[in-house]
């Protein structure tokens, strides 16, 4: 048996080779996991998971196999959590955390303040006198529930939205209309008074394009940062989302200012939600295939320089399982295929794109590594 040394693996792996020769001789390979290229660079991989997980053995094995971080798509959204107002439903929350921590992998709360994922009982129940009560019970029950368990928690989601056209960047959302501003600042106080150990993420989506759009909320975004820790609310880092559009414009040189800055303020910066759309490429799967693992290498060539960037998770692990095939669906009816597995389960050139990528970029501070407890 010919020995190969871990930069021949993964260098290997990275070409996207099944089999190697030496000497002569072919040597079939497994190449080494998203998990094990992440780790080696004192990354987590991580991908969102969701209940069909629970029916599908092979699927549940790819993603001990492949990640090492892990969180609900739904389950801990309100609408899941909350079937009435004095009532929770842990069950799929806890049944994740026990898949985490049976295959040794990480758990981040995904999410306690957003507009979206409202129960049908919140419009005609919550108002501006009780508002505060019910997003301080929230979160302390939610958070506390999981407390010295998580990974993180993305405390609010998706806050900015140019469109609003307010001078400070926010999204007209119930929480803002019903506590004002001041939202954002209560819910990171109260996660970190439930759970002193969770780091605390900011998750929003579209920071990336070179647009007027997507500059005008980084620069909000930045202020709101500076404001928030000016004031030592608890808030460890920013959560970019990474849904990439086919026809979308790329991350530029504004993107990469922006994550300057968020280093230089210590934060922390993951890769939260990543998928390529590919609703406007052509339909030849090889072709559809390059096109999509090449949006995979250039993001994460761009955002993984920052050695603030501490994980990069998927919005799904393989084709098998993605929101895009409802909320994106291509055209021509033929499925999406936006993820670094397909739907058999077999790793895509995404897949190797981000190994490609894994293998260039710069290893993690020993800050990184010391907070996502990998040995430096
Ligand atoms: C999506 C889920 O994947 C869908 O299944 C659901 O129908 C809608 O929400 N940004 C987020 C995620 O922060 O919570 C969203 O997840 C995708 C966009």
């Amino acid at each position: 048996m010919v020995q190969l040394d871990r930069r021949q693996f993964i260098s290997t792996a990275a070409m996207g080779l099944a089999a190697l020769t030496l000497n002569g001789a072919s040597h079939a390979l497994t190449p080494p996991s998203l998990r094990e290229a992440a780790a080696g660079k004192g990354l987590l991989f991580g991908t969102a998971l969701r209940a069909a997980l629970w029916q599908d053995k092979p699927y549940q094995t790819l993603v001990a196999e492949q990640c090492s971080l892990v969180v609900p798509e739904g389950a801990l959204k309100w609408d899941t959590l909350r079937p009435a107002p004095d009532r929770f439903d842990f069950s799929g929350g806890d049944a994740y955390l026990k898949f985490a921590k049976e295959n040794h992998m990480k758990y981040r709360g995904h999410t306690l303040v957003w507009h979206e994922a409202l129960p049908s009982w919140f419009a005609s129940t919550v108002n501006s006198g009780n508002a505060k009560k019910f997003m301080l019970d929230h979160i302390s029950k939610v958070v506390g529930r999981y407390a010295g368990q998580m990974y993180s928690w993305d405390v609010v989601n998706e806050i900015m939205e140019p469109h609003d056209r307010r001078p400070d960047g926010l999204r007209k959302t119930p929480w803002l209309e019903m506590l004002g501003p001041e939202y954002i600042e209560i819910a990171f106080r109260a996660a970190h008074e439930a759970d002193p150990k969770a780091l605390l993420f900011y998750n929003e989506d579209q920071l990336h394009p070179e647009t007027p759009q997507a500059e005008m909320m980084r620069q909000k975004a930045l202020l709101l940062f500076k404001d928030l820790l000016k004031r030592n609310v608890p808030i460890h880092g920013l959560g970019l989302e990474s849904h990439i559009f086919s026809n979308g414009p790329m991350a530029g040189e504004g993107f990469q200012r922006f994550l300057h800055e968020i280093s230089d303020m210590g934060l922390l910066i993951t890769v939260s939600e990543m998928d390529v759309c590919d609703q406007t490429f052509p339909a030849d799967v090889m072709e559809r295939d390059q096109l999509v693992a090449k949006k995979y290498h250039d993001y994460l060539s761009v955002v993984l320089q920052f050695p603030t960037v501490a994980a990069v998770s998927t919005w799904g692990l393989s084709d098998r399982y993605t929101w895009l095939s409802m909320h994106n669906p291509r055209k021509d009816g033929l499925p999406v295929r936006p993820l670094p597995f397909d739907s058999d389960l077999h790793p895509k050139k995404a897949s190797e794109a981000i190994h490609q990528v894994l293998s260039e970029v710069p290893a993690r501070s020993n800050r990184i590594h010391a907070i996502n407890r990998l040995s430096a």
